[in-house]
């Protein structure tokens, strides 16, 4: 197929191992492996995620470093949706016609007031440490938020503001999981809560759920994996990547399995809870009931629904104990966020109930793109590309099946494609008329899918309609 590698610069779907100490050496001299740049070298086996792949940060023959890894790091897989972005954009700057619809952030720029009051922090002074947990004033509008939109009741000492979402879920992850417990996580997942889990030591069990079921857990899915060993189930609602969002029925439930095991907790990750579209309406883990509070903790953040990826803020409320050991882990590792965005944030929750006008707006706007792409692919050949889990109400994401494409001519190069990656990797190399980034559904434990993230401008999105669809008719032989 085309040149392009989707492994690139920024490699994905390759295992980390790190030698043993007294074998570094030998990990270098053993093909097939390239080297890296001066101090690693890449062995890539059959398979990206086969135990025969690996990474060794192995030392030159001259030199006498012991580069050696922490074995949980050598467990690591990077991020497929980091590597295809930063991938898209290097093509870019090389001059490919590229539209990159893999990014998982909004267009839109931050609202003029948000902006403002990061301004007038810079230039107000308020450009010390702020305090590990948070500042008065963002916990205690985090507090009010969670009380009058979620039905949620914490006191500001159980919320723990940090640097965007993902260093909360991971410090709730490693506060509460370690070796021997095991991670329940539904596929399709957002990519990093797998490595979380295996970064602190403990044990990702990925469940299945089916198109059929709108890729949400059921009750009996969740029984039917649950042991002793079972610590923390991950729910994601708005879902990435593929949008669904769980009822109150669905998710009470869910909560009577949760709550008929000892020791399960929810991490309840509802960072889309803004991006929703009617009559979907967003339900709470925590607010079903006091058992289901008292198990669960709820991350939230201002990236997606108030468009401040670079902000980097985000947040857990959690009873107090286990608050109080995240903030332990912020203690010791990244301390408070930025001062800055916490201004910042303190004004996005002024916006109004839900984000106010500002949000309504924005929400708006990604309802008429979602609309727009599921109507393109309704158009295309659903032998090859069919979106057959309906059309999510939540989120900036589209996953598509593609698993009848499997088998195709990819032409002109002439190549089977096999997967998702081979799918993904010649849509990114079509010349006419031009290339489309997208991610494939392993990133997200989904081999038979891709994601389309349709938080881009309309403009953007028909010519990303476009190619797909030339792409898909222009597949030779099954
Ligand atoms: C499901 C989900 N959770 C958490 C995050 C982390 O968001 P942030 O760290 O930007 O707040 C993301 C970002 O892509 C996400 O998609």
């Amino acid at each position: 197929m085309a040149s392009l590698q989707l492994t690139s610069k920024a490699h994905t779907g390759v295992t980390v191992t790190p030698p043993r100490r007294s074998s570094a050496r030998a990990h270098t001299s053993r093909s097939p492996c390239r080297r890296l740049g001066r101090h690693a070298s890449v062995c890539v086996g059959a398979s990206a995620s086969s135990s025969s792949s690996s990474v060794s940060a192995s030392s030159s023959s001259t030199s006498s470093v012991d580069t050696s890894l922490n074995a949980f790091v050598a467990s690591l897989k990077p991020s497929k949706t980091v590597a295809l972005t930063d991938l898209a954009r290097e093509l870019q700057n090389d001059g490919k016609d590229i539209v990159s619809l893999t990014a998982g952030e909004p267009d839109f720029d931050t609202p003029p007031s948000v902006a403002h009051a990061g301004i007038q922090a810079i230039k107000s002074g308020v450009t010390h440490y702020a305090p590990n947990a948070g500042t008065a004033a963002l916990r205690s509008a985090i507090v009010r938020k969670l009380q009058t939109e979620n039905n949620l009741t914490y006191a500001p000492s159980e919320i723990v503001v940090s640097n965007g979402a993902k260093q909360s879920i991971w410090q709730a992850v490693l506060a509460t999981c370690g070796a021997g417990d095991d991670v329940i996580i539904p596929a399709p997942y957002w990519t990093s809560y797998p490595e979380m889990a295996r970064l602190a030591g403990a044990n990702p069990v990925v469940v299945e759920t089916t198109a059929a079921d709108g890729y949400k857990l059921t009750p009996d899915t969740l029984r039917s994996v649950l042991t002793p060993s079972s610590r923390v189930l991950i729910l994601c609602t708005p879902s990435n990547p593929t949008g669904a969002v769980y009822s109150e029925d669905e998710l009470r439930a869910l909560a009577d399995v949760v709550l008929s095991h000892d020791r399960l907790l929810v991490l309840s990750d509802e960072i889309y809870e803004h991006v929703m579209y009617a009559p979907a309406t967003h339900v709470s883990f925590g607010a079903l009931s006091e058992e289901a509070y008292e198990r669960t903790m709820t991350v939230n953040g201002f990236s997606k629904s108030f468009a401040m990826t670079g902000w980097r803020m985000g947040y857990i409320a959690a009873p107090q104990h286990f608050a109080t050991a995240c903030a332990r882990i912020q203690s010791q590792t990244t301390s408070g966020a930025s001062s800055i965005a916490q201004e910042a944030a303190v004004a996005a929750l002024e916006l109004g109930p839900r984000g106010g006008k500002v949000v309504e707006e924005m929400v708006a706007a990604f309802l008429k793109r979602r609309d727009y792409c599921v109507r393109r692919l309704s158009e295309m050949p659903s032998n090859r590309i069919s979106l057959d889990y309906g059309i999510p109400p939540g989120a900036f994401y589209l996953l598509p099946t593609i698993s009848g494409s499997f088998g195709c001519k990819h032409l002109p190069s002439g190549e089977i494609i096999k997967d998702a990656d081979d799918f993904c990797r010649g849509l990114l190399s079509q010349s006419d008329p031009g290339g489309l980034a997208v991610v494939p559904g392993d990133a997200f434990g989904s081999a038979d899918t891709l994601r389309i993230s349709y938080a881009a401008s309309d403009e953007l999105l028909e010519q990303a309609m476009d190619r797909l669809a030339r792409y898909v008719s222009d597949l030779g032989e099954c």
